[in-house]
């Protein structure tokens, strides 16, 4: 008799963190469904074709604007992953390209929750963009998950990148009011930049962005450094502990609300010394003298570690781990 098995619907799973987090719950013998916007499109889908050697899992084709893709995917399901989130931060329009679709998306995958009678939980994929965005001065401000990112300053100042932070804070406080209205038992997750190896076909910008000091890509390394100017750190996770986090919040009972998942908290100018050190064979520059050499803020896991939860990765083996992968796919050469 075939044993019964824990379903699970990993919503993206043509990203970067949703195909690590499928490849985790086939090992752990969950059955998984999981959704891709552009299922005839198979460069987002081989990598997907491979997972299935691991074990039972089911795709299906859903975009976030569309209500009634869900209903198939997610019947059946105890825990709901949604990771899927517009990111175009080339976009003239971003209201209407990542805002109104994240938003939209959210309730959409949550609407398709309460009428699936079998889920029981969802976990939410947030980002530390929805906490850390402020106007403090100083440095030393440890963020919880007691913070939210000031949406009205993003609205009015319109930094760079600002309709990705928008989106990800205005989504994760529609699924809070729409979850407490529904009674729907929702964790969100998040993470700070993801970096790490990856199965997908392309290298992840989240990858491209931690690494940029190293590579030197020029667009990327701009970034970053307004990534700290905005958000006040550069703080970083390898994409396994991020995974590891969802799976350990998902099944643990007593989880609830927001987790932050960080495990390294740093600046640019920090991270350029570290690692110029450890790959002396790379052409890293260390001069920043445009960026504060300290970081603003401290971004704190503590609620997640207190749950129970260890980091299995520090800085050395992120980076050690997300330049193996880079030289892998032949993205790095030394000089
Ligand atoms: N990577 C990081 O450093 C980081 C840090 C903090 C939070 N996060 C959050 O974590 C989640 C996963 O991040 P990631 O880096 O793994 O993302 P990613 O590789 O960029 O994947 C984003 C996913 O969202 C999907 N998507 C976008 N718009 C969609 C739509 N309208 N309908 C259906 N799917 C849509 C994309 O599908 P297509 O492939 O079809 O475009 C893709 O699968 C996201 O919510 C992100 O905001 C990421």
């Amino acid at each position: 008799m075939e044993q019964i098995r824990k379903k699970a619907c990993v919503i993206g799973g043509s990203g970067f963190m949703a195909s690590l987090l499928i490849e985790k719950l086939l090992e752990k013998g969950y059955a998984v469904n999981t959704t891709v916007r552009d299922p005839g499109n198979p460069s987002k889908m081989c990598h997907l074709f491979a997972l299935k050697s691991l074990g039972q899992l089911k795709i299906f084709g859903a975009d976030l604007t569309v209500e009634e893709d869900f209903d198939a995917p997610i019947s059946g399901c105890e825990l709901v992953f949604l990771l899927a989130s517009p990111v175009n931060f080339a976009s003239e329009d971003p209201e209407n390209d990542m805002i109104k679709p994240a938003i939209k998306g959210v309730l959409n995958v949550l609407k398709a929750c309460t009428r699936a009678k079998e889920v029981k939980r969802v976990i939410l994929t947030s980002s530390t963009t929805a906490v850390t965005i402020n106007q403090l001065n100083g440095t030393g401000h440890v963020m919880d998950e007691s913070n939210w990112t000031d949406v009205e300053y993003l609205n009015t100042a319109k930094p760079c990148g600002w309709g990705y932070h928008a989106s990800k804070t205005l989504a994760e406080k529609a699924a809070w009011k729409f979850s407490e209205e529904n009674n729907i038992d929702l964790i969100s997750m998040i993470p700070s930049l993801t970096t790490g190896p990856s199965i997908i076909r392309d290298i992840p910008a989240s990858v491209a962005l931690a690494t940029s000091i190293i590579t030197g890509n020029d667009f990327f390394l701009k970034s970053l450094r307004d990534m700290q100017l905005l958000s006040g750190s550069i703080s970083v996770t390898h994409v396994e502990d991020i995974c590891r986090a969802h799976i350990f919040v998902a099944e643990k009972e007593s989880a609830s609300g927001r987790y932050i998942v960080s495990a390294h908290n740093t600046s640019v100018p920090e991270l350029a010394k570290f690692l110029s050190k450890r790959y002396p064979h790379y052409n890293i520059p260390t001069e920043f003298d445009d960026i504060p050499s300290e970081a603003k803020l401290v971004i704190s896991s503590e609620k997640l570690i207190k749950e129970g939860f260890s980091f299995q990765y520090g800085m050395e083996e992120i980076f050690d781990q997300s330049v193996g992968y880079l030289s892998s796919v032949g993205a790095l050469v030394k000089n």
